[in-house]
């Protein structure tokens, strides 16, 4: 008798999809690693090193022995400095007892998923949206329930749609601007209407302000929080240090929210990580202390970033048989590729292919008819890409 193979794997492991837009990173870089010439679109992460005054700070940390565990939400300077920022930023009162520094803004949102939802309960996610949300609620045995809106309403929930998918299932919903992939930016008043119908149906908000400070045009993000105080005893906001600082492999996230929200979800984080790595903590309290130097090096990579964002924009524009929004936040894109008549997979594949060029397939995110183009890549890159994305439009049309 041959020997009986072991057990299964657990209903999680099996359910649970690889991030999509990790897979195309990977493969682009696989490519470009065999010496392919590869133009990619498919990171998530700013093209820029950390500014240097964060990096002393962390190395100076790291030399004077801040290598062990410290409290599970954070050092109290760092959860002070963030407290404080909301308040700079937003007017927000939030006390440090309402912070949680996690290991990424990724495991502030599970976290937040897990705190507020029990196993049966449902979770509206505006489509297009981040991949991981809805494996999150499934991760927490509870569902997704996507909600889709389109360029012909600006990639944008209405309240009217919120209202129709909310069940009394529903504990929690999920926004997400400035959006990925989408770079939507939500104004004040179209945050009101939506976070009333919340709050008139009683539900919690994660709201993912990681993209905040990366918004062009002139525009302010508002934080969700700052919406009353019925909506402040509703809402978590997640944020978090890679894509303003450039401190992706860093790990380093927050999460604001109401006295018991924050307890729970610390309390989670005790058993599931403990404390965000100590020493990187002491970095991020530099980007929030030195002020002016972490101002100056995010204004260099936002003008950088808009100057992209207009070059890819009209380069998109010029390619017949694409249509393509403006956004005004992150560092997305994301046109409609509809008129090909491919699933937007098929295109990608095809694309990568023929031309070695890498975007995300807007069905990773909610999002068939699209794809996702990430300008946080240097400028040659924008403008051989989207030569070659053209090339082969030119094919598929022909
Ligand atoms: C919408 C959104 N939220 C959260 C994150 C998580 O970022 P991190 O875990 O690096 O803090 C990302 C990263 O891609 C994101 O795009």
């Amino acid at each position: 008798m041959p020997p009986a193979p072991p057990p299964s794997l657990s209903t999680w492991a099996r359910n649970i999809a690889p991030s999509p837009t990790l897979a195309v990173d990977a493969k682009a870089k696989a490519l470009a690693a065999a010496g392919q010439d590869v133009c990619s679109f498919a990171a998530g992460e700013p093209d820029f090193d950390t500014p240097q005054h964060i990096k002393d700070a962390c190395a100076a940390a790291l030399q004077s022995g801040k290598t062990k565990y410290v409290a599970t939400s954070g050092i109290e300077e760092l959860r002070s400095a963030v407290a404080e920022s909301y308040g700079t930023a937003y007017g927000l009162k939030v006390a440090p007892g309402q912070v949680v520094v996690s290991p990424g803004g990724k495991f502030s949102c599970f976290l937040a998923v897990l705190a507020t939802c029990s196993p049966g309960d449902e979770v509206v996610i505006p489509a297009p949206y981040w991949v991981s949300y809805p494996q999150m609620a499934k991760l927490a045995g509870a569902v997704p329930k996507p909600v889709l809106s389109t360029d012909r309403s600006a990639f944008k929930l209405t309240p009217e749609q919120l209202d129709a998918a909310i069940t009394g299932r529903t504990r929690l919903l999920i926004l997400n601007s400035p959006n990925n992939p989408t770079g939507a930016v939500y104004s004040r008043a179209e945050l009101e209407a939506i976070v009333g119908v919340a709050v008139r149906r009683n539900i919690y908000i994660l709201s993912d302000e990681i993209y905040e400070n990366l918004v062009y045009d002139g525009l302010r993000t508002t934080c969700t929080a700052t919406l009353g105080p019925e909506a402040e005893a509703r809402t978590i906001i997640v944020s978090g240090f890679s894509k303003t600082y450039s401190m992706t492999g860093w790990r380093l996230g927050t999460l604001v929210g109401p006295p018991a929200i924050a307890k729970a979800v610390a309390e989670l984080q005790s058993q599931m990580s403990s404390n965000a790595t100590t020493f990187a903590q002491y970095g991020a309290l530099a980007a929030l202390k030195e002020k002016e130097k972490t101002r100056a090096s995010l204004e260099r990579m936002l003008a950088a970033f808009d100057r992209r964002r207009l070059l890819m924009h009209a380069g998109l524009s010029n390619i017949p048989g694409v249509s393509c929004l403006l956004a005004q936040g992150a560092f997305y894109l994301f046109p409609n590729i509809s008129s090909f008549g491919l699933s937007s997979l098929e295109f990608c594949e095809a694309l990568l292919e023929r031309e070695r060029v890498a975007v995300v397939p807007g069905s990773a995110f909610g999002a068939e008819g699209y794809v996702r183009m990430s300008y946080a890549t240097g400028d040659e890159t924008i403008v051989k890409g989207l030569a070659r994305l053209a090339n082969f439009c030119r094919g598929l049309k022909a």
